[in-house]
């Protein structure tokens, strides 16, 4: 991984994916080290984040880094015109790595191309998160002791949700079987799932999300993304489409876990927070440790 970008999931090899949640539990066991103290990470941000943003922050921060960038274009010269390859070009002239966040299909791998520093995709329009997903599967080896043949039910917004797409690609490595519950509006689009046919890997689809939940080792739920509709009307017809309740956990596994990349909207109802089985604000944590790992192994620093 040294000094090469990481833009989508599928840069990694199953061994890289094994590397980085293996050294994310060294970190999560010592997390104040001094490894980034020459380091300069800018963090470009041309959509809105919390988690992605502060755990990426945070993360240089307790290494001993510096961090330099702008959480929205507007306060940027992006506003007077300037292109992504210029602001990419003059950007790396101040930092080490930059992480950047940017509505765009396609302008991480843009930007990778152009870039004489390594580049993290934290999000690219609908298409890919990769550091999301690593930190979902360093979350889901976590609380199930392996990634290995596990029942993973993504629900919710499949056809804009660049976290599960992310997410089905890394599980396919390690023999899931996916349970695709969306409204028709909002399905797994098809190339996904020619994908998993060409892996011979199993996968059902249903809308309903109180069906088969007994089976489930991962309830993996997702916010309807009201920014990625271009018709108001279709986004009000599914935005509350799902909403998962304690009372819906009764006869799920005991070791099941609910996850959810954040921010949630209204579908986990917060009856479940207080669950044994919610999981999703460690999961954030998780972040921090993951990204350290990623970093860190792309500056050749471990
Ligand atoms: N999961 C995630 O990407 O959250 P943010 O949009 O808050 O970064």
């Amino acid at each position: 991984m040294k000094n090469k970008s990481l833009v989508a999931i599928n840069d990694l090899s199953k061994e890289e994916i094994i590397k980085i949640l293996d050294l994310a539990e060294e970190f999560e066991k010592n997390p104040i080290q001094d490894i980034l103290s020459k380091t300069v990470v800018a963090t470009l941000f041309f959509e809105p984040s919390t988690r992605t943003r502060l755990s990426f922050e945070s993360a240089v921060s307790r290494l001993g880094g510096r961090v330099i960038g702008f959480s929205e274009a507007a306060s940027t010269s992006v506003s007077k015109g300037e292109s992504l390859k210029d602001t990419i070009l003059t950007v790396a002239n101040y930092s080490d790595l930059i992480v950047m966040r940017h509505p765009i299909e396609g302008s991480a791998r843009y930007a990778s191309e152009v870039s004489p520093v390594p580049i993290i995709n934290a999000g690219d329009g609908a298409n890919q998160h990769p550091t999301q997903t690593l930190l979902d599967l360093y979350s889901i080896r976590k609380t199930q002791g392996t990634l290995q043949d596990l029942n993973i039910f993504l629900v919710g917004d499949l056809k804009y949700g660049r976290t599960v797409h992310s997410l089905m690609m890394a599980m396919s490595q390690f023999g899931a079987t996916f349970t695709f519950v969306s409204p028709n509006e909002l399905k797994m689009p098809n190339e996904y799932k020619m994908f998993l046919d060409s892996q011979g890997l199993k996968y059902y689809e249903q809308i309903d999300l109180n069906e088969n939940l007994d089976k489930a080792d991962i309830i993996y739920m997702t916010r309807v993304q009201r920014e990625r509709f271009s018709d108001p009307l279709e986004y009000e017809k599914v935005k509350n489409v799902y909403v998962l309740r304690n009372k819906m956990l009764g006869n799920t596994k005991p070791t099941m876990r609910v996850l959810h990349p954040l921010p949630r909207v209204n579908e986990i109802h917060t009856d479940v927070d207080t669950s044994p089985k919610a999981y999703y604000f460690p999961q954030a944590l998780n972040g921090v440790y993951t990204r350290m790992s990623i970093m860190s192994q792309i500056l050749g620093l471990l």
